[in-house]
């Protein structure tokens, strides 16, 4: 009972991580650590999802073969954890020989047991999301099978017509049994409500699963049928198994040491495959479920969710090099509620890092160790009596730990770490009520034990919030010499006040930041590969109103190395306030008076604080070169493209 093993959901390589995936890993990463402070012995598996269409169809795309392409991303993946204290115990790569092994295994017993059949499926199939939209969703489907059909209900892109033989789990024999288990374990996904989704899903009717391809090629050959290929959410799903040594010879012990999972982490997005395909695949194998799922709501951009389809996602490497792991692991885990989609804004990650990180934590770092060195004092040892303000902060200490137990135990993040924000400022508050600064003088037992309760309280914020901010906690728990040592229940630890601290200079742990440091600018567009089996009907292209327009002024954006602000006359389209990211690129002389191409129907959005009215169109040519599109001849002004 003392091991807890914990997962993401493991992530299609077709790019760099974004917002989106770290905020999964980061959450991932906060309850490992907490696990690991109560003395758990913990494992936390992440990893990448590497075969199938989408993938196959971004490495032709790319020049590569899947494997190439799949390759030219893990360093990424690796990176951006790394910078971000994400402390796995495993990445997993579905093209891992022994998870490929594995998987045959797996199926071949499946095979030998008669959940398996071979027939032919003919349906909508939407390959971002990999998936096959059931009879309820493709309602409305046009008879014509060589157009688009309905948009995906979770992706909302469109969907498009596959008819090939297949080989079939049959999944609506697990039906009933999947009703039963979400009755008897009404906790099995968290938070409560994302439950009822699952079991309407479920109890419109399942219908056999399709669980290989043959239109596809890239993925785990099915066993003893050389033309098919293992279905890419069969073989993804049990990552979660091959990675800790299910069917492996040698890895026995290890695997019944961590299965069941105590918890996985994914977005809502992915629900009904973890919450209705996983279970029936572990039933059929004779597995334990696992102990939750916990379901997180999306990062959203205004009112989207940040998605590199959407050309809104945020790139992780520049928060890290512009705020640092420590207040963007923060902000994720504090201040976006599991339960729901979350806006993220620079704004308010830069308004957090300013008043609770710098004015709240280290402020009171800050003010108690310069008052410590002003009066030379070094060593705090604990009082023979404490005083009631001191003991009353000690309950307060108390109660907070017990509320965050409380509410981690639900893996509800936000409404722990408020537990913990409010202790810090329940600890600001007593400092200052009890004016050391005039005690030093008058009272120096006194002026004594308001720097040892108050060490002891930072003692407590250092280490509950050290699952947020390694970094910047064991810098501050240093500062009062304090490490604490991953040995047994370090938490039950922190109710005992009776330390001696010692006081050490550290670097400034948080910096206000007084002027906004960077704008909404710096959302990187890129669009997601359009994959190439992808086709899109006219009525999606003429959905974009693209206008020729003559630029009539042109100047620099203060503050950003990329932007430009144009005036754009698109004639009956009006004179647009259009910014663009190709300051590199021209000088604002080498486009005045010239004709561009510009998007007139986007919602405008907030760049640098101002409203940009259009987008101009210019060619990449992915490495990060821009040219903008111009007319062959001049054109009168709001000369539509078609
Ligand atoms: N490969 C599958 C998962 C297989 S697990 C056996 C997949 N991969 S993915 O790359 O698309 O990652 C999806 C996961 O990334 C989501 O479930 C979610 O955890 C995370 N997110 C992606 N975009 C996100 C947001 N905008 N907001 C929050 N999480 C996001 O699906």
């Amino acid at each position: 009972m003392n091991t807890f093993y914990i997962t993401t959901p493991i992530y299609y390589v077709t790019a760099k991580p974004h917002l989106g995936t770290l905020y999964t890993t980061v959450l991932a990463d906060v309850l490992n650590r907490w696990e690991k402070l109560q003395g758990k012995e913990t494992f936390f598996l992440t990893g990448t999802d590497e075969h199938g269409q989408k993938i196959a169809a971004a490495a032709q795309k790319a020049g590569k073969t899947p494997k190439e392409f799949t390759d030219s991303f893990i360093s990424a993946y690796k990176e951006t954890w790394k910078q971000f204290e994400i402390d796995y115990s495993h990445f997993i790569r579905t093209t891992d020989e022994y998870h490929v092994k594995a998987v045959q295994q797996w199926l071949q017993q499946l095979i030998d047991k008669g959940d398996v059949y071979k027939s032919s499926y003919n349906g909508w199939y939407c390959t971002p999301c990999e998936t096959f939209l059931s009879d309820k969703e493709a309602q409305g489907a046009p008879t014509d099978t060589n157009q688009s059909g309905p948009a995906c209900p979770s992706c909302n892109r469109s969907t498009h017509y596959i008819e090939e033989e297949c080989y079939f789990f049959k999944l609506s024999a697990y039906q009933n049994k999947l009703l039963d288990f979400y009755k008897n374990n009404p906790e099995f996904i968290l938070p409560k409500e994302r439950m009822n989704e699952v079991i309407s899903f479920v109890e419109s009717g399942l219908k056999d699963l399709c669980i290989s391809r043959t239109t596809v090629k890239w993925g785990i050959p099915f066993p003893g049928d050389a033309k098919h290929v293992t279905y890419v959410w069969a073989d993804a799903l049990n990552n979660y198994i091959t990675a800790i040594g299910y069917l492996q010879e040698d890895k026995k012990d290890q695997f019944a040491k961590w299965w069941p999972a105590n918890v996985q982490v994914m977005g809502k997005d992915i629900v009904r495959f973890h919450a209705v395909y996983w279970p029936a695949f572990l039933m059929a194998s004779d597995l334990s479920m696992p102990k939750h799922l916990l379901v997180h709501g999306w990062i959203k951009v205004g009112d989207q969710k940040m998605s590199k389809s959407l050309g809104n996602v945020m790139d992780p490497e520049f928060l890290y090099k512009e705020y640092g792991p420590d207040a963007v692991r923060y902000f994720l885990t504090t201040q976006m509620a599991v339960t729901q989609d979350s806006p993220f804004s620079i704004e308010d990650l830069e308004q957090r890092i300013t008043s609770d990180l710098a004015n709240e934590i280290g402020n009171l770092l800050n003010r108690m160790t310069m008052l410590a060195q002003l009066n030379n004092v070094k060593t705090i040892v604990p009082p023979a009596k404490w005083s009631h303000a001191a003991l009353e902060l000690q309950q307060a200490n108390k109660t907070m730990l017990a509320d965050v137990a409380m509410y981690l135990q639900e893996y509800s993040l936000h409404m722990a770490y408020a537990e913990v924000k409010r202790f810090v400022a329940r600890t600001n508050a007593y400092f200052h009520a009890q004016e050391p600064w005039k005690l030093a003088k008058s009272d120096n037992e006194a002026f004594m034990q308001v720097l040892a309760a108050t060490c002891h309280a930072l003692r407590t914020i250092g280490t509950i919030y050290w699952p947020v901010m390694p970094s910047k906690m064991e810098t501050l728990l240093d500062a009062i010499d304090s490490q604490f040592e991953l040995n047994g229940d370090v938490i039950k630890g922190l109710e005992n006040w009776d330390k001696t601290f010692e006081l050490k200079q550290v670097p400034v742990l948080f910096t206000k930041i007084e002027s906004t440091k960077v704008s909404e600018e710096k959302i990187i567009e890129k669009k997601e590969e359009v994959v190439s089996s992808d086709t899109i009907d006219i009525k999606d292209f003429i959905k974009v109103q693209l206008v020729v327009g003559t630029i009539e002024s042109v100047e620099p954006v203060e503050g950003s190395d990329k932007l430009l602000k144009m005036l754009v006359n698109c004639g009956d389209k009006g004179i647009r306030q259009i910014f663009a990211g190709i300051k590199k690129f021209y000088q604002p002389e080498d486009l005045v008076n010239k004709q561009g191409v510009f998007v007139v129907n986007l919602k405008p959005r907030k760049m640098m604080g101002m409203e940009s009215q259009g987008m101009m169109l210019c060619a990449d040519d992915g490495n990060g070169n821009l040219s903008y599109i111009t007319p062959h001849k001049p054109m009168v002004n709001g000369s539509i493209l078609k």
